[in-house]
């Protein structure tokens, strides 16, 4: 009875708090991403394209997602994933047209689904028109909107490239140009007037075609050191983020006109929004893109970087909601992306990975925020083993095979059980990356049918969280004994607990509340108010 009184009195504060109808849709959405390339192939040149993602839009609304994020569909030099753009204000041939983008738009605007595209301001792709004319006269206005230095036997500072080897390639007659990832990504010199009017343009030319906003890859670039002096240390993959032995590449202070700037473009279209790629060490910088007049969100990828541990995870939680908080920004949680091995390698592989994917999928979903899902996670899909004859990604080439590189969470998405899983039409030619033979049982016909599935569990998760006040919205506090981590959020007067077992054994849980949700299908109230929670599993109890 008690809790019957709880929803009708939530549900007519939700009607009559003015501040309930005015909160904007970013603020806890559920973001699902889209690797275009991997996504679906509906001409069958075994690339996944827009047409494709279009047949698939059903598919998005049926699991219960909010928005789609679309990695770059733009004409590219194909050395990174697109990440390489030649032209800003079209859509490669591999994937469609302006109308396909348009149509889908409309398609997704009818399902209730905001599309947002990635936008790429801090390099272009040597491909690039400005790019090719500043090789062909170093004095050409395009010249000054790269970072060129005059031929000399070293570079002209100790920066490297993220990808692996120097940050300094030369030009044919002998110049050095910098660039902070491939060769074939010069940098931008933001200092020039030019290339920001450029980026105003291409904003404007996608946001007048309906889109909901832009994913901003390496926002926390752009700007470089005026005098381009030497770092003071280098960076180490294994950090969270970029710290202060990186001082002079990335975290410049001017950076933070640009999205002021963005954002009062932005705004002059309803509904719309901005997230960013910030890769810092410190939270609180990160957190600095996020403030009223900048970006609306910058993501958080401290779980994305930690491995199973409940002290991690609490630290990356608390540390977040800390000081996202402090500027009154939604954290934007991510457990998985196109850059990071998939979840379920990551936390151990197997039925074990599997069952802590899922726990930390349910971690995720209850936290205050908007939540990022990257397309397949919601499967279970493991890391691909890709080989290296049919590997893609500068990471594996630059680094001379030592660091296997990012394929292996890019490999094309298993939609039926057939020999080719779906992805294309049958009869097509091979997908552009190679699918594992095995990748039929992660398939989402299979995983419909079954109940238990992982998708299912991605689903009900979305579903409950959209009917609950305290999911995805509120306050949040974080606890932790031992292995056991609990994060207990509250809104319009009603909490939910999200506990996770991240230890070897049960622990019986007191639960004073209603069983919402577990990660594992063999949980159960062993007896009034207690509940044996396995190992690498996560539940929803609603308090009562
Ligand atoms: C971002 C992207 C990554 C890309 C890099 C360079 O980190 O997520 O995929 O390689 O930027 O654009
Ligand atoms: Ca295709």
């Amino acid at each position: 009875m008690a809790a019957r009184l709880a929803t009708v009195r939530s549900s007519a504060r939700r009607q009559f708090a003015p501040e309930q109808a005015a909160s904007p849709w970013w603020r806890d959405a559920v973001v699902y991403q889209v690797y275009l390339r991997s996504f679906a192939d509906a001409n069958g040149d075994g690339i996944g394209d827009l047409a494709g993602l279009r047949a698939r839009l059903p598919y998005l609304n049926w699991l219960g997602v909010d928005a789609l994020w679309i990695n770059p569909h733009y004409p590219s030099g194909g050395a990174d994933g697109g990440y390489d753009i030649s032209d800003y204000r079209a859509v490669d041939p591999d994937y469609g047209d302006v109308a396909d983008l348009e149509a889908l738009v409309e398609d997704a605007r009818a399902l209730g689904l905001k599309v947002l595209l990635d936008v790429v301001p801090n390099h272009t792709s040597d491909q690039h028109p400005w790019f090719q004319a500043a090789l062909a006269d170093p004095d050409c206005p395009e010249a000054s909107r790269y970072h060129f230095a005059p031929p000399s036997e070293e570079p002209p500072n100790n920066w490297r490239s993220l990808f692996g080897g120097p940050a300094w390639s030369r030009t044919p007659d002998g110049r050095w140009y910098l660039h902070l990832f491939a060769p074939e990504q010069p940098d931008l010199n933001w200092r020039d007037p030019a290339v920001a009017e450029d980026f105003e343009r291409t904003l404007r030319f996608w946001l007048d075609r309906g889109v909901s906003g832009f994913r901003i890859d390496v926002a926390y670039g752009l700007f470089k050191d005026p005098g381009l002096r030497d770092n003071p240390g280098e960076y180490s993959p294994t950090l969270f983020g970029h710290g202060p032995e990186q001082a002079m590449t990335w975290n410049q202070p001017e950076v933070h006109d640009v999205w002021r700037r963005w954002r009062s473009i932005v705004d002059e279209y309803p509904d719309t929004m901005l997230v960013g790629e910030v890769c810092l060490a410190d939270p609180e910088e990160i957190a600095l893109y996020s403030r009223p007049d900048e970006m609306h969100q910058a993501f958080s990828f401290r779980l994305l970087k930690s491995g199973w541990s409940a002290e991690s995870f609490a630290d990356g939680v608390r540390s977040a909601l800390d000081a996202f908080g402090k500027v009154g920004a939604p954290v934007s949680w991510v457990l998985g992306n196109h850059d990071k091995d998939r979840q379920v390698t990551r936390f151990g592989g197997g039925e074990v990975g599997d069952a802590r994917a899922r726990a930390a999928a349910l971690l995720m979903l209850s936290l205050p925020g908007s939540a990022y899902v990257y397309a397949g996670d919601e499967l279970g899909l493991p890391q691909a083993v890709v080989p290296d004859e049919a590997k893609r990604d500068p990471i594996f080439f630059r680094s001379g095979g030592e660091r296997s590189g990012r394929d292996g969470c890019r490999v094309p998405m298993p939609w039926n059980a057939t020999p080719g899983v779906g992805f294309s039409p049958r009869g097509s030619a091979q997908p552009w990356l190679p699918i594992p033979a095995e990748w039929r049982r992660y398939a989402v016909s299979r995983q419909a049918r079954d109940d238990s599935s992982m998708l299912h569990l991605y689903r009900r998760a979305l579903a409950v969280r959209a009917e609950h006040p305290a999911l995805g919205a509120g306050e949040a506090s974080v606890s932790r004994r031992g292995e056991l981590l609990t994060v207990r959020s509250t809104a319009e007067g009603r909490s939910v607990r999200c506990v996770v077992n991240m230890g070897e054994h049960t622990v019986l849980v007191r639960t004073a509340g209603t069983l919402l949700l577990s990660s594992a299908p063999q949980v159960a109230h062993t007896a009034r108010r207690t509940l044996a929670l396995p190992p690498n599993t996560a539940v929803w109890i609603a308090e009562d």
